[in-house]
């Protein structure tokens, strides 16, 4: 591990709470095994205040000034990452069709020299996160475009209800909208053993609602997320102002880069190393969900 890093973690992180360049503190291990406990219960965990309040303008300067480079695209989506045209019975909430907006800034568009960039690759970050997840550890995409990105959601603008495909996601919230944008889910609504269709269904007709939790993410908030068994989205964004968070893509695997056409769906556009993986890389399609 870089020890060198540390002074980024330092002036960033709130280490009075986080201490993350000491995992073998109380403070340390507190804060990993409450991440624990809320990923088991809840599959979902908040750091409060992870960035000091004293750094959340920089935070949120440098992603507004990245997300004009975002690449906007519209989809229409169920909340299985399935075809749509996928044969499916009658009542199957595959069924139930929805428009997504997605709009990324690509990480080649991420200055590694930046907030965002230097707590991606910074090694204490990296092995406090594998800790909350429970993994031996956790690395970096090997993706140019994916890894790390920003999500840009403007006024009007939504994430529809999905299931993630990906492992666990972490999240940090750079700037937040006036008013709605909110992160909804539902804990544990489905299992490896049950897809319990009925509430599923309940819950994106838009019923449920004694399931629905909602958490409202303030900047300098990281979220910790298993999106696999609890339905998620993010509400529609309302007022004047973007709501813009980077999202920290890791994988339990080295070596993972996105398919050629979900990077270029994503990014509408490939690069070199997209081409020369594709057909024997570690799979890597879906990376966003
Ligand atoms: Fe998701």
């Amino acid at each position: 591990m870089d020890t060198s890093v540390a002074p980024l973690i330092e002036q960033l992180v709130d280490t009075d709470r986080y201490p993350l360049a000491r995992p073998d503190s109380p403070a340390w291990a507190e804060a990993v095994d409450r991440v624990r406990r809320d990923l088991d219960g809840q599959g979902c965990s908040v750091l409060p205040n992870f960035v000091r309040s004293s750094r959340h303008e920089d935070l949120r300067r440098e992603g507004a000034e990245m997300a004009p480079h975002a690449h906007y695209d519209v989809e229409t989506v169920n909340a299985y990452n399935i075809p749509t045209d996928a044969p499916l019975p009658a009542d199957h909430p595959g069924r139930i069709t929805m428009r997504r907006r997605n709009a990324f800034v690509a990480r080649d568009h991420v200055p590694p020299d930046s907030i965002l960039g230097g707590l991606y690759s910074d090694g204490h970050f990296q092995r406090f996160l594998a800790a909350c997840f429970d993994l031996p550890e956790i690395h970096e995409l090997a993706d140019p475009l994916a890894g790390l990105v920003l999500n840009v959601v403007r006024p009007g603008m939504d994430h529809p209800w999905h299931f993630d495909t990906n492992e666990f996601a972490v999240t940090l919230l750079t700037q937040a909208p006036e008013s709605g944008g909110e992160f909804e889910y539902c804990p544990g609504i489905r299992s490896a053993e049950d897809e319990n269709f009925a509430d599923v269904s309940a819950v994106l007709r838009g019923g449920g609602t004694d399931l629905v939790h909602t958490l409202t993410l303030r900047p300098g908030d990281l979220q910790l997320f298993r999106g696999r068994f609890s339905l998620h989205r993010v509400t529609p964004v309302e007022g004047n102002t973007d709501r813009h968070s980077a999202i920290f893509a890791y994988s339990a695997r080295p070596g993972v880069i996105g398919s050629v056409s979900r990077t270029r769906q994503i990014f509408g556009r490939v690069l070199p190393e997209h081409l020369a993986a594709e057909g024997h890389a570690v799979r890597g399609d879906q990376l966003l969900d």
